[in-house]
């Protein structure tokens, strides 16, 4: 096992509140491309989290009455990783920033940052928005107010530690030259560089004047800022400054530097300048990308916990179905682009796509094999020019996907789906079936569709993991073929996998017609 896993991370959430379908929208996106990378065989590790420290959760837990851990105790287990649970997400870790093995891990890196000349004390002064957590430059406010939050920031003046970013600006706009892909899409290249090229201070790294966080190793009257104790969480999960030969050192080389870090655009520049700086200081690999999605928003603006505009996702599963939820905002928003929720909109691919397109052509399907074959998968038979658009489905979606392009690689499989349901339609296997000298003929539009739908089961499984199983099954998929996580993308167009004879069932519709009264 020396093979260096694809690791994917998602932003650690602050648990100043429960999470809303934001939240959900980067974490099924992370799930969508881990589930993908599994699929095609590759070693994975998938990281989520929550960022527990800072002034954000401490006065959110102070006007809930509550201590800062019990709160985030409190949150974590009854909101958080019950809805993570709830959307299929397949994490393989969940790092929460008050465990000792985070908290010890980023007292070490800072300490060896100090003791590499990297750390010196100085006086900060200046705005400081704690809806971002974040020290503000002039720009990044309008009227005195932070753009983000539209909240006024407060001023503060402390001595503190600070950390030689300026020094890494010149390596970095290197790294991106030479890089291109470290930084996706090109809009969020194009600001950093610009960000970059605008010039960066040296950066406040503690706090004195509240103490949740982790104490400063050599200064225990400060608490190492928010944003350096969280970014740390993506290294110290997977083992950061263990010895190399101790099994968190082996598994820490087994997984950095990074594949993608997932994150909003709200916070790029703390993944695309901070974060890679720190590591160059610790003479350490850097991600190989950040990628940063656009907002969901509501009103025309973010979709936010602190302006109480968020959307729970249950308010949308109850509804749809969690596979729905999860196919909508992969399927409808370009990744990379700002998108709004809209009820209409999820309504009408609910029903044209996955109620029509998919679901019924699964229904079509199950039912003729019950009528016209014993409910048995039928005999081989020619394949056609299905086979050679599975192939290209299957590039192309690869492809898109890798690239983290959801849309383009959901579509090419709905396209596959729609050519199948006109494949049937076009044989008519239903007046096939009344010449009993035609069944050969019916046997291979039946098997053709059946084998259609094996691999559409595959494709959609990172993207509808519940529905797709239960296809698998109804399809005698598992008996004959082994479970669904065990299919291997590079082998999904290969033609004539189910095997004639299995028994198959009926179940249960996929996607059931949607209550207009239930609204
Ligand atoms: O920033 N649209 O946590 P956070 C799309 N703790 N995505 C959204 C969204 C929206 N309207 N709202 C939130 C923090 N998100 C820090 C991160 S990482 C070391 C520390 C998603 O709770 C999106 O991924 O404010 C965004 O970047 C993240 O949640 C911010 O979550
Ligand atoms: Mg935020």
């Amino acid at each position: 096992m020396s093979e260096k896993s694809f690791y994917l991370t998602t932003p650690i959430y602050y648990v100043n509140d429960a999470p809303h379908i934001g939240h959900a929208y980067t974490t099924v996106a992370g799930d969508l491309l881990t589930r993908w990378h599994r699929q095609r065989g590759e070693s994975v590790w998938y990281l989520t989290g929550t960022d527990e420290h800072g002034q954000k959760v401490m006065r959110s837990a102070e006007s809930n009455g509550a201590s800062p851990q019990d709160w985030c105790d409190r949150l974590v287990e009854n909101a958080w990783k019950p809805v993570w649970r709830d959307l299929e997400i397949a994490n393989d870790d969940f790092i929460r920033t008050t465990e000792p093995r985070h908290m010890e891990r980023v007292q070490r890196f800072m300490q060896d940052l100090m003791e590499k000349g990297f750390i010196y004390e100085g006086k900060y002064e200046g705005p400081y928005c704690v809806g971002c957590e974040e020290f503000k430059l002039p720009g990044d406010l309008d009227d005195g107010k932070c753009k983000i939050h539209s909240k006024s920031v407060e001023m503060i003046s402390e001595i503190n530690w600070f950390f030689k970013l300026s020094d890494f600006v010149a390596p970095l706009l290197k790294h991106y030259e030479e890089n291109p892909s470290a930084c996706e899409p090109e809009s969020a290249r194009n600001e950093v560089v610009a960000f970059l090229e605008g010039g960066v201070s040296h950066l406040s790294i503690s706090r004195s004047t509240f103490d949740w966080g982790i104490p400063v190793p050599w200064d225990r009257k400060q608490v190492i800022y928010v944003w350096f104790d969280a970014l740390l969480n993506y290294a110290t999960a997977v083992g950061l400054t263990d010895s190399p030969e101790s099994e968190g050192g082996k598994f820490f080389s087994r997984t950095w530097p990074a594949d993608v870090h997932l994150v909003g655009k709200d916070i790029l520049r703390f993944h695309a300048v901070i974060w890679p700086a720190m590591l160059m200081a610790a003479g350490l690999p850097i991600p190989r990308k950040v990628f940063a999605h656009g907002w969901l928003l509501v009103g025309g603006e973010k979709m936010s916990k602190s302006k109480l505009t968020g959307i729970s996702p249950a308010d949308i599963t109850s509804h749809f179905g969690v596979d729905a939820f999860r196919y909508y905002f992969m399927r409808a928003i370009p990744f990379g682009n700002d998108g709004s929720f809209s009820w209409e909109d999820m309504s009408a691919r609910y029903t044209s796509e996955l109620a029509n397109d998919f679901g019924n052509l699964a229904s079509r399907l199950l039912a003729m094999l019950n009528k016209y074959c014993d409910g048995k998968i039928p005999e081989k038979n020619e394949a056609g020019k299905l086979t050679k658009s599975l192939a290209r489905t299957v590039a192309v979606s690869d492809e898109a996907i890798c690239a983290l392009d959801f849309q383009t690689g959901i579509n090419a499989i709905m396209d596959f789906c729609k050519e199948v349901n006109g494949y049937v339609t076009a044989n008519e296997p239903w007046v096939v079936a009344k010449d009993p000298s035609r069944k050969g003929e019916l046997d291979a539009i039946l098997y053709n569709t059946a084998e259609s739908l094996r691999a559409l089961a595959v494709l959609l499984f990172p993207v509808m993991p519940i529905s797709t199983k239960k296809l698998w099954n109804y399809l005698g998929a598992e008996n004959s073929l082994g479970s669904i996580e065990k299919q291997v993308i590079s082998q999904v167009s290969t033609w004539g996998q189910l095997r004639p004879g299995t028994k198959t069932s009926k179940g249960e519709i996929l996607f059931p017609r949607l209550e207009e009264a239930e609204k």
